[in-house]
């Protein structure tokens, strides 16, 4: 049997632990495959970095290939390296119109893998985010015991194991740039009497874990290793019976939530988690349709407690994802802002928590409508049409940001063409994203031009109507710094150019090609 080890950024030299022949290369997947027809093609295990996948022929080949055995596992990880960056230019382009579908929504994703890890019996996932955060949640829960099996284009299935079945990986689990994954995953392994260790890319080392681990450790789970503020790599031992607590999140994150939710699970009695500032209630209301006995009320203001009543049993379920928000607040402001343009988007996600950005672009003055509004399981969703708008600058009151806390990069570039100021308030949590998001949409706008200001935790931009461009944005591992960019760059006077679009794989594989589609310039 032969074995291929496609590009991944695996170091050269490394090695599969099992094939006759190992064919080792440093190009890419395709150019792999290429070279070495004829061979029988076994797998890739799904925890190496496919960032150099380019098209999603590509990486539907890949996920076609029969899936990695422990025996096929490269052993090695390393990151992308700096000498493979993939940069690209967007120039103002012509309308913008047509009628096309964003990939499914990144959060509901990686939840219907954990819980259908979690789950007894089948859960079959349709609209599945075959992007490399998803797919590595996906290699997770398969090293954690699931059986995982894509079964077409975005239809996956899982067969869980229950709760606290989790076996102990036999290597560390690679989250590459997820923040979302890890700290989910973190939750559900809390609650297996299992070892395990996590471990990401650099942007994901550089990300604080303390937050999620403080509770898990308050509820009996052990943690080992970690740099300062609980950095990857680090050590989770979880436990069968964990303590159910009372937790009020410091921060307004789903990810601390979810995580004690996760752990929760395997709790005898009820685990409440309360949090002032209502944040996506994705994993509560995914965990009630697997069958868990999860109760949320209103909490303040603007607040919510959740109770968990732990040790009870998930049923595996069918999942619909609908279209990302987040991903298609790309495609809105583009629309919004490139003269002329009329663009349909089916199947949108509009769950309140997560529809800030929709809520200020239509304060700012953009047509955004909806029809065929529908729900499937508790998750609402509709069909958008946005057209080209003359907007104004506006004031995000802070409480707006849990909302839309993945948004304001793209905000920002729709706040540069509208007339007046924008004043965002309330941004502390986007320096701790997959990049300083704060510094870096304040670098963004004015290398393009666009005057700006960060004051304490706010951003104030100075719009002037029109954006000057012209300027290289740097993305820091960061997909929504490369695609904000790039949007903003089909309407700026010059060119905008991006220094690498590699990480845009990671939430929205196939966006230059959707967008090309639609009109966007892109070379
Ligand atoms: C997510 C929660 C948010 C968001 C992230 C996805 C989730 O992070 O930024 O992209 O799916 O739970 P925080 O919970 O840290 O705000």
């Amino acid at each position: 049997m032969t074995a291929v080890v496609a590009d991944f950024d695996v170091p050269s030299g490394t090695a599969v632990n099992s094939g006759a022949a190992n064919v080792k290369s440093k190009t890419t997947l395709e150019s792999n495959i290429c070279q070495c027809l004829g061979f029988e093609f076994l797998s890739v295990s799904p925890r190496v970095r496919y960032g150099n996948i380019k098209s999603r022929a590509t990486l539907e080949l890949w996920m076609s290939c029969k899936q990695a055995t422990s025996e096929d596992r490269i052993l090695a990880h390393s990151d992308r390296r700096a000498d493979h960056k993939t940069p690209l230019e967007a120039r103002v382009s012509g309308p913008l119109a047509g009628k096309v579908r964003v990939p499914g929504d990144k959060s509901i994703s990686h939840r219907a893998l954990i819980l259908g890890a979690l789950a007894v019996g089948e859960t079959r996932i349709s609209g599945l985010l075959e992007g490399e955060d998803v797919l590595n949640t996906a290699g997770a829960m398969r090293d954690l015991g699931a059986k995982v099996e894509r079964t077409g284009n975005f239809a996956w299935k899982v067969w869980g194991v229950g709760v606290s079945g989790f076996a102990e990986p036999g290597a560390p689990l690679d989250f590459g740039n997820s923040g979302t994954g890890c700290r989910l995953v973190m939750g559900a392994v809390a609650g297996c009497p299992i070892t395990a260790i996590f471990d990401g890319d650099a942007s994901l080392r550089a990300r604080p874990m303390r937050r999620v681990l403080d509770p898990l450790e308050l509820m009996g789970a052990r943690v080992a290793g970690g740099g300062e503020g609980g950095r990857l790599p680090l050590t989770l031992k979880g436990a069968r019976d964990l303590l159910p607590i009372t937790y009020r999140t410091p921060v307004a994150s789903a990810q601390i939530k979810s995580a004690v939710l996760l752990a929760g699970l395997a709790a005898p009695g009820v685990t409440t988690v309360i949090e002032s500032e209502a944040s996506r209630d994705h994993t509560e209301l995914m965990l009630r349709f697997f069958g868990a006995d999860i109760v949320s009320a209103q909490e303040g203001k603007h607040g919510r407690k959740i109770a968990l009543t732990g040790q009870g049993e998930l049923h595996g379920e069918e999942v619909m994802v609908p279209a990302d928000p987040s991903s298609a607040a790309f495609p809105i402001v583009a629309a919004l802002i490139v003269e002329g343009s009329d663009l349909v988007l089916p199947d949108v996600m509009t769950n309140p928590l997560r529809t800030g950005l929709f809520t200020t672009l239509r304060e700012m003055g953009g047509v955004i409508e909806e029809s065929n509004v529908r729900g499937d399981a508790g998750e609402p969703m509709a069909e958008l049409r946005v057209r080209a708008s003359k907007l104004r600058g506006v004031e995000v009151p802070p409480e707006r940001a849990p909302s839309m806390i993945d948004e304001y990069l793209v905000l920002a570039v729709a706040a540069g063409f509208a007339e007046g100021t924008t004043i965002m308030r309330g941004l502390q949590e986007l320096r701790v994203k997959e990049s300083d998001r704060l510094e870096a949409t304040a670098a963004m706008l004015r290398i393009n031009g666009v005057s700006c200001e960060i004051s304490g935790d706010d951003l104030i931009v100075e719009g002037k109507g029109h954006v000057p461009g012209g300027g290289l944005v740097a993305t820091h591992m960061d997909h929504r710094i490369a695609m904000s960019a790039l949007v903003m760059g089909l309407a700026s006077d010059k060119p905008v150019k991006v220094d690498d679009t590699a990480f845009i794989a990671t939430s929205f594989p196939d966006f230059i090609p959707m967008m090309r589609g639609i009109g966007a310039e892109f070379s």
